[in-house]
């Protein structure tokens, strides 16, 4: 310990002087901080927001948190789509867990491939109904065994005037379509979707011809999807038993590229020599995760056996009741600044370090921009995400009477009745966490576009093309604020 105690001596030299008696260490939440605008000249919408996690790259540096009301298989493809990556949670059978890293494996992105379709004899009236009802301005046309005869666009249709015409006569024929085989690679169809004129949709097929889903050239504005060894990027989170090793090593084999040691407590032997044990069966095929933990001795710890990221955060995520109920916690922007000390000094040395993965309280655009500044490399969140209509909470019980997804923490009395909590909170029955909710946002690609813009715009503020420069940016003395009581209500009342 005589290290860790010397690296916050140099970090705190107030405290060595008070022997620590008199005055704890000031934490600040992510909340209270903000970065300060300066000089830039990186447009509003150019910062990459791309980021490393060892064998890993993402595009857009999220996770999403493993909870049983967030991480299921939607969400994950949803997330890769947009260059971030899921967390699929842990689940009490294996079969399930694995069945769905499977289905986000073999995802096609922006692929619908089970579209509403039309037959030739329908009416416009027909059409009108479903551009009314679902809003799809692009609708194909089928005949029997999945034949496509045409594509209907809605924008070269007058309806009042044709009603009662059939489908056949407006629609695009075949013939005149532009079309791809199934098996073409997304950056093609990418290319094609965005750079040929005339051409807003690519339906595909099968060596039969038969019918596979249809691409639209809007799902492409977004879409950067975050490929590992050329397939959908994606997690899964295990704990501390042996047959989570087991369970590991079949995802390895599948073709997972983050496997997640995911505890409440990681700074500990059980957690640890897990870590150690899946990084030496990953060799290097995938990023290992392990955390969560709230001091540097924990990363250190973690760092030494050779995991690619260590995930941070004790007691500040949105359903977390540990700092209350346990007396035991750390604020965010404090932790993750005395890690990024830590994690400076390994580079220099070694030349790498574990990434920085702070997990709990990054509720949206800004709470992300001021975690990535203060020195996190990549984020993860439950609470944001849970919003999504992909989210395994509002799949399984949708909205409220006023719009709200009902979620829950993984240690809250109901995911311990569920025993999803078993591996996380290892076995523990006393509640940590309880119940929130968030509005719905509707599916995750509808959003998210958005959010990132603004992520970037908070890039843009601090002169930051990317994040390298953004944790040099952090790292200026000038870079926070911390705003007083009345500045963070009056932050609070702009945003909501
Ligand atoms: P946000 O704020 O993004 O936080 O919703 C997500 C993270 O919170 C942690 N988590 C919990 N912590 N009791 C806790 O003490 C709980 O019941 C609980 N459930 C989730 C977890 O790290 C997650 O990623």
């Amino acid at each position: 310990m005589g290290f860790v105690e010397d690296i916050y001596a140099e970090m705190y030299p107030e405290l060595l002087r008070s022997g620590g008696l008199i005055k704890p260490v000031k934490g600040y939440t992510l909340r209270e901080i903000r970065i300060r605008p300066v000089f830039s000249e990186v447009h509003p919408l150019g910062a990459d927001l791309s980021s490393t996690i060892g064998p890993v790259k993402l595009n857009f540096s999220l996770l999403s948190a493993a909870m049983d009301a967030v991480s299921g298989p939607d969400m994950a493809k949803a997330l890769f789509e947009v260059g971030g990556c899921g967390i699929l949670c842990w689940h009490p059978q294996a079969k399930v867990q694995l069945g769905w890293l499977e289905k986000v494996l073999s995802h096609k992105p922006c692929l619908v491939s089970k579209p509403e379709f039309l037959r030739q004899n329908h009416t416009l009236a027909d059409v009108k109904d479903i551009l009314d009802g679902c809003g799809f301005s692009t609708i194909p046309v089928l005949a029997k065994d999945r034949l496509l005869v045409g594509v209907i666009f809605t924008r070269d249709i007058s309806f009042d005037r044709h009603l009662p015409e059939r489908v056949k006569k407006w629609m695009k024929p075949r013939s005149q379509l532009k079309v791809e085989r199934a098996e073409t690679p997304f950056e093609t169809i990418r290319d094609r979707l965005l750079d040929e004129p005339e051409c807003s949709v690519l339906p595909i097929f099968d060596e039969n011809d038969r019918f596979q889903g249809i691409y639209f050239m809007k799902d492409f504005f977004v879409a950067k999807p975050a490929w590992h060894n050329g397939k959908p990027l994606v997690g899964i989170a295990i704990g501390v038993e042996k047959s989570d090793l087991k369970r590991a090593n079949q995802a390895l084999e599948m073709g997972a590229g983050i496997i997640v040691i995911d505890s409440s407590h990681g700074n500990c032997p059980a957690v640890i020599k897990q870590a150690k044990a899946v990084v030496e069966m990953a060799r290097d095929r995938a990023a290992i995760i392990a955390g969560n933990i709230a001091d540097i001795d924990g990363y250190l710890r973690l760092a030494q056996v050779g995991v690619h990221g260590v995930k941070c955060g004790i007691g500040p995520g949105s359903t977390c009741t540990t700092s209350q109920v346990t007396g035991a916690g750390f604020p965010m922007f404090t932790l993750i600044r005395e890690l990024s000390f830590i994690r400076e000094k390994m580079v220099a040395k070694h030349e790498h370090a574990p990434a920085i993965i702070p997990d709990g309280s990054i509720e949206g655009p800004g709470d992300m921009v001021i975690a990535l500044a203060a020195g996190g490399d990549v984020c993860m969140s439950g609470k944001w995400l849970v919003a999504a209509s992909e989210s395994l909470s509002f799949q399984k019980f949708g909205a409220d009477d006023e719009g709200f997804v009902q979620y829950w923490g993984m240690a809250s009395p109901r995911a311990i009745k569920a025993r999803m909590a078993r591996s996380r909170y290892q076995g523990k029955t006393a509640p940590e966490g309880e119940e929130g909710k968030v509005k719905h946002r509707g599916p995750l690609k509808k959003w998210i576009g958005g959010d990132i813009e603004l992520i970037k715009g908070g890039f843009a503020h601090a002169g930051a093309a990317n994040l390298a420069a953004l944790h040099e940016f952090g790292n200026r003395p000038i870079a926070f604020v911390r705003f007083t009581q009345a500045g963070q209500n009056q932050i609070g009342t702009r945003l909501d």
